[in-house]
């Protein structure tokens, strides 16, 4: 039973890319993507809560994650999300956030994006929803790249506890007989979004060798590869052909992440060396399907078989510091979007 507080308590999941092919730099500085989005079970949570007395912004993380503390509130982009929100619906109010940190950081996981997207929802919800769906999209959109795919997914689980039996409200539309799984073909940035509505009837093994990995970074690494190596992008596959490919069994899919080369050609030595382990670890423990997700560095193993999956995730936990069993997350309809 989750500690009784007031206000909404919001799930903020996090995701995998399947597949990740990275086009060249536009003139604006981001990379044209073609991706693979699946949303999974494993992820934050948060308490969002109106503050009575004052119009400020509190912030208190908490969970097994701690973020750096050196690191002012107001750079976290859960708080930015408020500040974006409050400017583009004009809301005044003070809010408390406290934010159970479960994902890693720096770990391509989009824990931050989901954050920040769970709390535009959640806001959105408590004012009496003043903003269209599309217009937090576009504010997601102005936090990050990843934003907007969570928004579009609809997250998420959201209970308000201020109301009498803490009873979950607004369960919206579920749509019944539809087996959405939050997948989605992502391209543009990060904010071209089309939901697939697919069936994933497979597990995850995450494995985080606690190697932080800047996104920036690893865009920039990328294009430093492509210089020297002369080597071009590869062609864009299409939404049909890796839909096709999402309807297989795990074990046949050819999804790659452009990323994954380049650090193993010119990525840190730990890095080359912590991927290339696990990958490996991965497959030998009966994965059917394994990849890095986005820009590192997490990689995971998809594995049709469950019972192989608990093996494997409990052989992995006495190697490596961070790993997690989880589940492609079903879309439950618009739990707090209109
Ligand atoms: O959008 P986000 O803030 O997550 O992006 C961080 C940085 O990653 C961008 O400033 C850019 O350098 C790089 N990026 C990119 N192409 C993308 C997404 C991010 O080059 N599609």
């Amino acid at each position: 039973m989750p500690i009784m507080r007031g206000g909404l308590r919001v799930a903020a999941p996090c995701k995998i890319n399947l597949h990740l092919g990275v086009f060249d730099r536009r003139s604006d500085g981001y990379h044209p993507i073609e991706s693979i989005f699946q949303l999974l079970e494993f992820g934050d949570v948060l308490w969002i809560d109106s503050l009575k007395k004052s119009s400020g912004i509190e912030l208190c993380v908490e969970g097994p994650v701690s973020l750096n503390s050196s690191v002012p509130p107001e750079q976290n982009i859960a708080y930015k999300a408020v500040r974006l929100f409050q400017s583009a619906s004009g809301d005044d109010s003070g809010w408390y956030i406290c934010l159970e940190k479960r994902v890693p950081l720096g770990a391509g996981l989009g824990g931050g994006s989901s954050d920040a997207a769970a709390v535009l929802l959640a806001l959105n919800q408590l004012t009496g929803y003043p903003l269209s769906r599309q217009q937090l999209e576009n504010l997601a959109a102005k936090l990050g790249s990843d934003v907007p795919f969570f928004i579009k997914c609809g997250i998420t689980e959201t209970t308000d506890y201020s109301a009498a039996n803490a009873s979950t409200v607004n369960t919206g539309t579920t749509n019944a007989g539809t087996a959405y799984a939050g997948t989605a073909y992502v391209t543009g940035r990060g904010e071209q979004i089309e939901l697939i509505d697919v069936l994933a009837p497979w597990c995850v093994v995450l494995v985080n060798p606690a190697l932080h990995s800047s996104t920036p970074e690893a865009f920039a690494m990328l294009d430093t590869f492509r210089q020297k190596s002369g080597a071009y992008p590869k062609p864009l596959i299409g939404r049909d052909r890796l839909v096709r490919m999402l309807e297989t069994h795990p074990a046949s899919w050819t999804f790659y992440n452009d990323f994954l080369e380049v650090f193993m050609e010119i990525g840190r030595p730990e890095m080359q060396q912590s991927y290339s382990a696990i990958l490996r670890d991965l497959k030998a423990l009966g994965a059917d399907f394994v990849n890095l997700s986005g820009s590192g560095s997490t990689c995971y193993g998809v594995f049709s078989a469950v019972e192989s999956a608990k093996t494997a995730y409990k052989t992995l936990l006495n190697r490596w510091p961070f790993v997690e069993l989880t589940f492609p997350l079903a879309r439950r309809g618009n739990a707090v979007v209109q």
